[in-house]
């Protein structure tokens, strides 16, 4: 949940370990902090509650010296955000210093057997009775740091990404992961620790992604080691990463949030680059061509994800039904793993996932491979955990997103779902040849199309100040638009607080109908499709209950534009490509709405970039 940076090289660490929090904090902000092994030799621990600018006007008088050190900044599951609470955790002499993320789940038992030997705790966390836990063990059984961390870790249950450093040891750091990434970057006579790449690739772009039960060694003048708890080596993989830095800044824009909505248009292009051919006639991804046989024998697809992935999953569920004759199912991977849910070989699970590394989504993917299911990723960050234990998959190749709100990455996703679905429905012959073709000739236009929709920008941002102070917004859609509806209410909720609810528009009469009065705006989902009749009706009802309308239609719309308070218009496009243009509008409502209300847009309360803990 948390971001982890390390280094230890010939640099003074301290600006290392800043800048690389920065790219990280979007990963949990509650709190930050830092360990440095001085140059005179001390172990010093600076942190503080708040964000890493805090902290490093927090450090400003300090001793920040030292090629050596460790950061993190946290999103709290064991003890309140405070900087007590905040990492690194000394162990009970102070002569090491641990920076964890995860959950260590047996901790309260661990701490209960370590205070009857008279140890003592400064804080709530579960992160301190680990090293605690590891002081202990180098004390009782006078083991080096490494074989202490193998011993402790064979005591623990739960899910963590560790950092270490020793007073004693002081040109290593030991590291290790479980359930919870690592990567570590490798240059000349210098190691660069991080969850993910980003605090690495200003400085080398050789990198180890560290699989499961890795522990790492980085010795000064030593390669880098990496063994296994039994003290095992095991063979490490150093690859090339392919990221600039570009990618990662805000190019001129005020919010991450706001330029991942407006790089829309080229991200997917990449997304497609290579996979639509040139003519747009035709779709291929490798995956299928790899795995034809698999993908076509499924008598079942079930879909696993959460969140804005969940909602891209109920999208995809509409096309592969409608165009490959497969049923689909769509659950959320947290109630899916822990329901005993009928899975057989037969099935293809598809996992999704923007970070491929939410917890839940993960736990997911494994029980459904223990049931021998065939698992397919569709994931954003290259070479994190849930494409690694897929059998195949699809990246979507968006680019890092940085804003916590989900924007890009949904949009990558509906178009990978769809092409899979393209693809899928060729092999089995369940699609008519010029249906096939009008879709792909849509999905290769849709850049286009999306740029033209980015143009109601200025729009939306007026009509945002008008809603700035509704207390709850209602979203509604039907067929296609309906998991728009949702991903709308959603983004409205994380970034501006305000109450808002996604809904079937005909699901309105069953009950949420009895909300709408005068101070009720309701966003509607209304294209000339073939629902258009049955959504103008509940525009209707909306209405006579004196409702504010904001209705999405299609351009040229002159029905609904009398009815409605607000229209937008959207660009035609194919029925099943509709909520690629649809979110848009939606997104950049929630957008200037969090704006107008002063909200922290790329860093919303409560959340966290990616959800590694249960
Ligand atoms: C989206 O705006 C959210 N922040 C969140 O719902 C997110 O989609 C969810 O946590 C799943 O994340 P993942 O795609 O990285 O697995
Ligand atoms: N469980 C640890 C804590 O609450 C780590 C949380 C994190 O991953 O940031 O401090």
């Amino acid at each position: 949940m948390c971001g982890i940076v390390g280094y230890l090289g010939k640099k003074d660490a301290y600006p290392v370990l800043i800048k690389g929090l920065g790219r990280l904090e979007y990963r949990g902000y509650d709190s930050a902090g830092l360990a440095l092994l001085n140059s005179d030799g001390g172990l010093n621990v600076y942190k503080t509650k708040g964000k890493v600018k805090d902290l490093d006007t927090f450090c400003k008088d300090k001793n920040i010296s030292g090629t050596v050190g460790i950061a993190h900044t946290r999103w709290a599951t064991h003890g309140e955000p405070s900087s007590v609470n905040a990492h690194p955790h000394y162990s009970e002499s102070k002569n090491l210093a641990i920076i964890h993320n995860g959950i260590i789940e047996n901790y309260a038992d661990l701490k209960k057997k370590l205070q009857s030997k008279g140890l003592t705790f400064r804080s709530d966390t579960d992160t301190e009775v680990l090293v605690q836990l590891i002081e202990y063990i180098q004390n009782k059984k006078k083991l080096d740091l490494l074989s202490s961390v193998q011993v402790a870790l064979h005591e623990v249950i739960g899910a963590y990404s560790i950092a270490l450093l020793d007073k004693r040891e002081p040109d290593q750091i030991i590291a290790a992961c479980k359930q919870s990434p690592l990567v570590i970057g490798v240059a000349e006579d210098e190691f660069f620790l991080a969850s993910d790449a980003s605090p690495i690739i200003e400085y080398t772009d050789k990198v180890a992604y560290l699989e499961d039960g890795s522990i790492a060694v980085m010795k000064r003048g030593e390669n880098l080691k990496v063994v296994d708890i039994l003290n095992r080596e095991l063979f490490q993989k150093i690859q090339t990463v392919d990221l600039n830095l570009g990618q990662i800044e805000k190019g001129g824009y005020p919010h991450f949030m706001l330029k991942e909505i407006f790089e829309q248009p080229e991200c997917l292009t990449n997304c497609m680059r290579g996979r639509i051919n040139v003519e747009a006639t035709n779709v291929t991804l490798s995956a299928v061509i790899d795995y034809k046989e698999r993908l076509l024998a499924a008598k079942r697809i079930i879909i696993v994800a959460c969140g804005t992935s969940w909602h891209a999953g109920l999208i995809g569920k509409q096309i592969i039904e409608s165009l490959c004759r497969i049923p689909v199912e769509v659950e959320y991977a947290s109630e899916f793993r822990y329901r005993n849910p009928v899975v057989t070989d037969n099935d293809v699970v598809i996992a999704i996932s923007q970070s491929g590394e939410t917890a839940d989504t993960l736990a997911a993917v494994k029980l459904a491979k223990q049931h021998g299911a065939f698992i397919y990723g569709i994931c954003n960050a290259i070479g994190s955990s849930i494409p690694r234990a897929t059998d195949t998959g699809s990246y979507i190749h968006v680019g890092p997103e940085i804003g916590v709100a989900s924007t890009k990455a949904f949009t990558g996703q509906v178009i990978v779902l769809t092409m899979l679905a393209l693809a899928l429905a060729k092999e089995k012959h369940t699609i008519d040849e010029d249906v096939y073709t009008k879709i792909v000739k849509g999905l290769s236009n849709i850049p286009e199309k999306m740029e033209e929709t980015l143009k109601l920008n200025d729009r939306i941002s007026r009509l945002s100040r008008i809603f700035t102070y509704a207390r709850n917004f209602l979203y509604l859609g039907r067929g296609y638009s309906y998991p728009v509806a949702l991903e709308g209410a959603l983004k409205l909720k994380e970034i501006s607080y305000i109450h808002a609810e996604g809904y079937p528009a005909a699901e309105m009469k069953h009950g949420p109908i009895a909300l709408i009065d005068s101070d009720m705006p309701v966003v509607v989902i209304a294209t000339r499709n073939a629902m258009y009749e049955k959504v103008l009706s509940n525009i209707q009802e909306i209405k006579a209950r004196k409702g504010k309308v904001i209705a999405l239609v299609s351009k040229g719309d002159e029905t609904i534009s009398k009815i409605a308070d607000e229209v937008i218009e959207l660009p035609d496009t194919e029925e099943c490509l509709e909520p690629l243009l649809a979110t848009i509008p939606l997104q950049l409502l929630a957008y200037h709405i969090a704006v107008c209300k002063g909200k922290n847009v790329d860093q919303p309360r409560n959340l966290a970039k990616s959800v590694t803990v249960e």
